[in-house]
């Protein structure tokens, strides 16, 4: 199956091809057409001709009938094509039969998506959140254009900290600190933790001498860590659960999973004569990176105590997704400031042979939640804002909404998809890269580029099959109004729109998709009535729009790991 866009490169590569230089067409959307067709500039500047001969040339070698109805060449030399009814038509109806909508699958690929990845013992926060979320949304895209995903929930879950940690939960007594911890009040812990490691030398102690004991495989020790990370794991879970993401306990491989496979890093490594003694620990130093006085930097894989640390873990990780996982590419949706050090570790992989070629690492980084004061999202004291809060915080308002809205369709349900579409749309539709600021009353805001705006829409068609008379159904398609052709242009835009995101990895790009589609919709709507349509061939025609408006919005939204209810 292909889109449009691949059927018209199809055909313009060959009249490209013809010129004496090569060059490939590139598509472009414009407001002036359908299409426009850019590379005629170029090409002329390459042959020394005028490129709007160029153009001419182009197009006189092309065929296109089927799909083009009008052609034109524009300004200094550009393309411009629109598209014809019947090939608008012939594409809903593919979209309309087939499951994909009409999406083709990508190359068959194995992507292991590195995503969440909160830490033990310790509160998720608003960069765990926009992992999660940014995470999930690219795995579902993945999945849908036929990728084979294996998720990998790198949680920290070892260290030097759970020295301290575990003798915190001995002191406290274990069924005290479960009870503490089972109800999610992980940052109490930590700190109280925190605070008696600063304070009391015999605690540290105990602390140093536990982590020698836990790393040396002492059973009693391993028993009470694994207490401590089984009720973190239970924690993460239950917000998953709310966030409706697709992650589940045997995605969890934290960071501990790696510990047998450390060893066998320095060893490869130092077999590569990558490292380099410094200051008593193992280092690579990749070329490229320098600190600020331009010194090369190196990433530090066994520290001069002997211990590992964040980098050999990450390293070891690298090789356990390639050569056991069978990874095409790796994704890491992780915070921008983390940029460093896994480009660091991907330079190191890649010296060693252990990223090349056939497989990639690709660090989806995004940027900071900020509160409204523009600085980082924390609560009043300046305390993590706990996630977990955040979504009840969610959930209420939008109750709220509703409430103030008079719908009466199954509220708890409703205001639950609500909250986590504005949630969830608010943190995807804005560029990854970018910080944004966390503002409730605009992402429960029924206008604008919100969740419950997409939502409200697709509710709304679902009304108009509920409200239509018995028998009355969906029929031929026929693209009479501008309206209706406008729609159809952008119900076939999506195999682009989904490229594009994936391109990028960033789900911002499909959210504009459906903020226009539904706004597209919308004016639709507006100009041509549906059920009161003039005869019951453009009724059926219309209905058929509708259905393939609502069908584009709910797959695009579950795309986004947003809910799509039919009443609201
Ligand atoms: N646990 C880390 C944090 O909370 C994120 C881990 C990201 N993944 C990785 N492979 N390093 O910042």
């Amino acid at each position: 199956m292909s889109t449009l866009v691949a059927r018209l490169l199809n055909r313009l590569q060959p009249a490209f091809d013809a010129l004496e230089v090569g060059a490939d067409p590139v598509l472009r959307t414009s407001d002036r057409a359908d299409f426009q067709v850019n590379g005629a500039m170029a090409l002329g500047k390459r042959l020394g001709r005028n490129p709007r001969d160029v153009a001419q040339e182009i197009v006189d070698r092309l065929e296109l009938s089927d799909l083009v109805s009008d052609v034109e060449i524009a300004g200094p030399g550009f393309i411009n094509l629109m598209l014809s009814n019947e090939a608008l038509v012939a594409q809903l109806e593919i979209m309309g039969s087939d499951q994909s909508l009409g999406v083709p699958a990508g190359p068959a690929a194995t992507v292991v998506v590195d995503y969440s990845a909160p830490n033990v013992a310790k509160e998720m926060h608003v960069g765990h959140l926009r992992s999660t979320v940014i995470g999930d949304s690219l795995c579902r895209l993945l999945e849908f254009t036929g990728s084979t995903v294996i998720r990998r929930n790198h949680v920290g879950d070892w260290g030097t900290p759970f020295g301290m940690l575990i003798e915190h939960l001995l002191d406290l007594g274990e069924e005290n600190a479960v009870e503490g911890l089972s109800m999610g009040d992980l940052n109490t812990f930590y700190t109280e933790a925190r605070a008696k490691f600063d304070a009391d030398d015999s605690f540290k102690e105990r602390s140093r001498n536990r982590v020698v004991a836990l790393q040396g495989g002492d059973e009693e020790s391993l028993r009470l860590w694994r207490v401590l990370v089984g009720e973190s794991v239970r924690y993460f879970d239950a917000v998953y659960r709310d966030l409706g993401v697709l992650l589940e306990d045997y995605d969890v491989v934290g960071e501990s999973h790696y510990n047998p496979l450390l060893d066998a890093v320095v060893r490869d490594l130092d077999a590569e004569g990558l490292i380099v003694e410094s200051g008593g620990a193992a280092c690579v130093f990749p070329p490229g990176f320098t600190n600020r006085e331009g010194e090369p930097l190196p990433l530090i894989v066994r520290k001069s105590d002997e211990g590992y640390g964040y980098a050999a873990t990450d390293l070891a990780a690298i090789r356990d997704r390639v050569d056991t996982l069978g990874a095409d590419r790796i994704l890491y949706v992780v915070g921008a400031p983390q940029a460093q050090h896994l480009e660091m570790c991907f330079a190191v992989a890649a010296m060693a042979g252990w990223l090349g070629e056939e497989t990639e690492a690709i660090h989806v980084a995004f940027g900071s939640v900020l509160g409204s004061d523009r600085k980082m999202f924390k609560t009043r004291e300046g305390g993590t804002v706990k996630l977990k809060n955040l979504l009840d915080e969610g959930v209420e308002r939008a109750r709220q909404a509703l409430i103030e809205r008079d719908a009466d369709e199954d509220l708890e349900i409703i205001a639950r998809q609500l909250a986590m579409g504005a949630i969830k749309f608010a943190d995807l539709s804005t560029d990854r890269q970018r910080d944004y600021v966390f503002d409730w009353d605009r992402m429960l805001a029924f206008e604008g580029a919100t969740g419950p705006y997409l939502q409200y829409a697709h509710a709304r068609i679902c009304s108009i099959f509920r409200r239509a008379d018995e028998g009355v159904e969906a029929g031929p398609i026929a693209l009479d109004e501008p309206a209706e052709r406008a729609l159809a242009r952008h119900l076939v835009a999506l195999p682009d729109a989904i490229d594009a995101t994936l391109e990028s990895y960033s789900p911002s790009k499909l959210c504009s998709y459906l903020f226009e589609l539904a706004q597209s919709f919308t004016t639709f709507y507006e100009h041509c009535p549906v059920l009161r349509a003039p005869d019951d061939a453009t009724r059926a025609s219309r209905l058929s729009l509708c259905e393939l408006s609502a069908t584009t919005l709910r797959v695009g939204l579950d795309l986004l790991g947003i809910e799509a209810p039919e009443r609201m």
